[in-house]
């Protein structure tokens, strides 16, 4: 079969990592007969640089008529004023919001592997296995008003959160669906002491729950969710949440998996099943690293998985997925590892062959 595939490796580590997925991506093609067309454009600082948009048109155009976008990470130093007019992260967040992905899937796997390049016991983090469903395009990030302004007494900003009961409906229905397809237990992350649009969230998630009898639900508040995650991670399954906190506390359970290079995300149209074809976005849940830029460090494996991703739900490949995933286990199994994940007695190795590595392992 043949798929359209936009790859905007954007800044930083972006490209080093991206091209290692495409390397795998390509490795797959060949053995399972397919072609992925590729079409390079720019995005983040890359782009303002380029074009003075972080995301240009063009871009824009050729994501849409892809069946699937593969992104490596926006944003540096360079653009970090806080007055400037653009910033690369808008860019990301743009595609998000113009392509309608309100549903990230951010599975966070412990592999056996990797137990002891994490900072946490093994008796607690063995075994981990859940995936936040993070709502992308509304919320704290999207609300209006966003603004800043002078008053008499100084400056003032504000931004808002503000959810749709429709905008909570279909990312907790993705949630449900998901828990559906693995051990049945959702839970539903807000701060409905304290916010009314969390009070509208836990309301709507569970007026939708009785279509899900089959489905465990239970509500947790955010801070209560960041210090469980620590605890007992394997408490969870699903969990839905909130644009904001879900990239916070994606970011906090990355650390269970060992690395922030090692957490894969897909952002999608719709619900994601693996026998229907849903519009998709796939980047690492990691940002550009622009320290380890150009250095060949950066670990590739969130962005090759985040390409296992691309096939599984974009281009219904399940077995084309798990290939990828498998090749990832057996590298970790060799003990190769980037810096990132590097511990007593491991193969150190760099961005690119650990991309070799898992090329290899998916051809053989
Ligand atoms: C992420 C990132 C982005 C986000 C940034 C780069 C805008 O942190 O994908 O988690 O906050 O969503
Ligand atoms: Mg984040």
């Amino acid at each position: 079969m043949q798929f359209d595939v936009a790859v905007l490796p954007g800044d930083g580590v972006g490209p080093e990592v991206t091209e290692e997925a495409v390397k795998v991506l390509k490795v797959v093609g060949q053995k399972f007969g397919h072609t992925f067309n590729l079409h390079y454009k720019l995005v983040g600082g890359a782009a303002i640089d380029e074009t003075g948009s972080a995301l240009p048109d063009d871009t824009l155009k050729v994501c849409r008529k892809s069946d699937a976008v593969l992104l490596g990470a926006v944003g540096g130093p360079k653009w970090d004023d806080p007055l400037a007019d653009v910033r690369p992260e808008d860019g990301l967040l743009a595609i998000r919001k113009k392509l309608g992905l309100f549903a990230n899937l951010r599975p966070v796997k412990v592999y056996p592997e990797l137990v002891d390049s994490t900072n946490l016991k093994p008796e607690v983090i063995k075994g981990v296995d859940f995936v936040f469903v993070r709502e992308l395009t509304g919320g704290l990030y999207f609300g209006r008003p966003k603004r800043r302004w002078q008053t008499t007494r100084g400056r003032r900003a504000v931004d808002s959160m503000s959810y749709s009961e429709q905008e909570i409906e279909r990312i907790v229905r993705v949630g449900f669906e998901l828990a559906q397809s693995r051990r049945k237990k959702l839970t539903s992350v807000d701060k409905a002491n304290v916010l009314e649009s969390s009070r509208l969230w836990r309301q709507v998630t569970m007026e939708v729950a009785p279509d899900y009898p089959d489905v465990e639900l239970d509500h947790m508040l955010v801070d209560a969710c960041t210090m469980r995650i620590i605890q007992n991670p394997r408490y969870f399954d699903v969990v839905v949440t909130e644009n904001t906190f879900g990239d916070i506390v994606t970011d906090e359970s990355s650390m269970l998996a060992g690395s922030m290079g090692m957490l894969p995300s897909a952002s999608l149209a719709g619900v994601p099943r693996q026998d229907i074809k849903t519009l998709g976005m796939y980047e690492p849940i990691h940002g550009s690293a622009p320290r380890r830029a150009g250095l060949d460090m950066a670990n590739p494996i969130a962005t090759i998985l985040s390409g296992a991703m691309m096939l599984r739900y974009s281009f219904c490949l399940a077995e084309e997925a798990q290939a990828i995933e498998t090749a990832v286990e057996g590298v970790l199994k060799q003990v190769y590892r980037t810096y990132d994940i590097m511990a007593k007695g491991n193969k150190k190795v760099g961005t690119k062959e650990m991309g070799d590595l898992i090329a290899a392992g998916v051809g053989g």
